[in-house]
């Protein structure tokens, strides 16, 4: 039995969705933990581009099961629409599992994210306005409703009712909103609760069954540890926690269970969204990076912000997560440029810093203290680590050696088969 991890060691979009796809060949389970519609993890296969949200990246091989655990919050709208959207491309979702545990995301959740985020004005988070935001914060304010309360229709009537007696006059007297009507949203969520029913089960039952039964179970992580909301770079993170840690509140697996953990980074860093970006290049090396990895939001389609590789994240990353491994993406798109930095340190006020720090005003002073590489060119047909050109593995070893995690995996394209095995 194996129990993998795979987490991002960024700001999400490193590329998960296409390794989990790799890894549930040999799986048998694959399993979201945390965040919710807000994550958008892209898989290339057969020349189909597979977007999916909320249904767990090993969807696209038959027979394995996919699980939604505890710690999504689940949008149902968008959860339907992926089923039919895979179905569709000639996928089927029917090994698909829901935790009864898990939250729902609400309309009224879907409002206020949006409308907190105009309220903020020029200090918006640039959230993906998904509704997750207050999803968990009703989670843990204790008014969430959970997917067990949604199959039965006069509980989840009840918590409608309550939760719009609050809401609407939030929604309408502090922000000048419009209020949600209760009979609509019962009506809207209990043909839902039709479709997903199904689905639904005690996850966490079948999970300790997998785990006596030597199962490999794969966990699949969504966002990134600089969107933790301990460990991030707070406020400008995401509400869930997004590290390997999350499985086990995520899943309800505890941690001597957990046998890997793959870190997923870009050999560069993108973040969507505000906050502070110490390698980002707001010039013309950063419109290029960004038109050669084709750098838009899988969610949102916002441009995403782009700059070198920061090893001081990557390092930070390999703690907070307990990392075994290293997956390292988009080596075909860095090589393409004719010099390549790599960020070793910071530096504040004259003195070498290679921690990140807790207050992000200190974080945006952080200077990089890089060191220089050359390019290698287009890689994107080489399949060997030893076919690629010695620029790359120069590159590559330093990456390794200043995170302290082998490399196990590279990405020199989006595609299943665009992957070397390090062995
Ligand atoms: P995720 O959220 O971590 O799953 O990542 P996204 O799917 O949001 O973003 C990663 C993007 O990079 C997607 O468009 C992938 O198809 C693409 N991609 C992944 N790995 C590689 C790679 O090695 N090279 C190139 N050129 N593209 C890649
Ligand atoms: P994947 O799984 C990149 C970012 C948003 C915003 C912040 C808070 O595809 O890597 P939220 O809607 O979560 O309240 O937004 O977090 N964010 C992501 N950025 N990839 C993601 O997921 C993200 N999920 C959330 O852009 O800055
Ligand atoms: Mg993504």
């Amino acid at each position: 039995m194996a129990v993998r991890v795979v987490v991002g060691t960024q700001w999400g979009d490193e590329g998960k969705g296409k390794y989990i796809d790799i890894l549930a060949k040999d799986s048998d389970i694959v399993v979201r933990f945390s965040g919710g519609s807000n994550a958008g993890h892209t898989i290339v296969h057969n020349n189909i581009c597979h977007k999916l949200h909320l249904v767990p990246s090993g969807i696209l091989h038959p027979g394995k099961i996919c699980i939604i655990g505890n710690g999504v919050v689940v949008d149902p709208e968008i959860l339907i629409e992926e089923i039919k959207n895979l179905k569709r491309n000639g996928v089927n979702a029917e090994n698909l599992l829901i935790s009864d545990r898990a939250h729902i995301v609400m309309p009224y959740h879907k409002a206020l994210d949006e409308l907190q985020e105009k309220f903020r004005g020029t200090k918006s988070l640039g959230t993906t306005k998904r509704g997750i935001g207050p999803a968990y914060s009703d989670k843990a304010e204790r008014s969430g409703i959970r997917i067990c309360d949604l199959l039965k229709h006069d509980i989840f009537e009840k918590k409608v009712r309550d939760n719009l007696a609050v809401k609407n006059m939030i929604i309408e007297k502090v922000y000048g909103g419009k209020g949600f009507n209760a009979e609509e949203m019962i009506a809207q969520y209990r043909s839902y609760a039709d479709t997903l029913k199904k689905y639904v089960t005690d996850v966490n039952a079948y999970l300790f069954r997998a785990i006596e039964q030597n199962k490999n179970i794969l966990f699949e992580g969504a966002q990134a540890t600089f969107l933790d909301l301990d460990f991030g770079t707070y406020p400008y993170v995401t509400s869930s926690n997004p590290i390997a840690g999350g499985v086990c509140t995520g899943a309800g697996i505890g941690p001597t269970y957990i046998d890997e953990v793959y870190g997923v980074l870009k050999a560069y860093t993108s973040r969507v969204g505000s906050g502070p970006f110490p390698t980002e290049q707001k010039n013309e090396t950063g419109d290029m990076i960004r038109e050669l990895g084709h750098e838009y939001g899988t969610t949102t389609g916002r441009p995403r912000r782009c700059g070198w590789l920061d090893m001081v994240m990557i390092r930070y990353s390999a703690m907070i997560n307990g990392l075994t491994a290293l997956a390292i993406n988009h080596v075909d798109t860095i090589g393409k440029l004719e010099r390549i930095k790599l960020c070793k340190t910071y530096e504040i006020g004259g003195k070498e810093v290679s921690r990140i720090p807790a207050d992000i005003e200190e974080l945006a002073l952080c200077k990089p203290v890089y060191e220089e590489f050359e390019g290698w060119g287009d890689i994107s047909h080489i399949r060997q680590y030893k076919d690629l050109p010695d620029n790359a593995k120069v590159y590559l070893s330093r990456i390794q050696e200043l995170a302290g995690v082998e490399i196990k995996m590279i990405g020199v394209g989006s595609s299943r088969e665009q992957t070397i095995t390090v062995r």
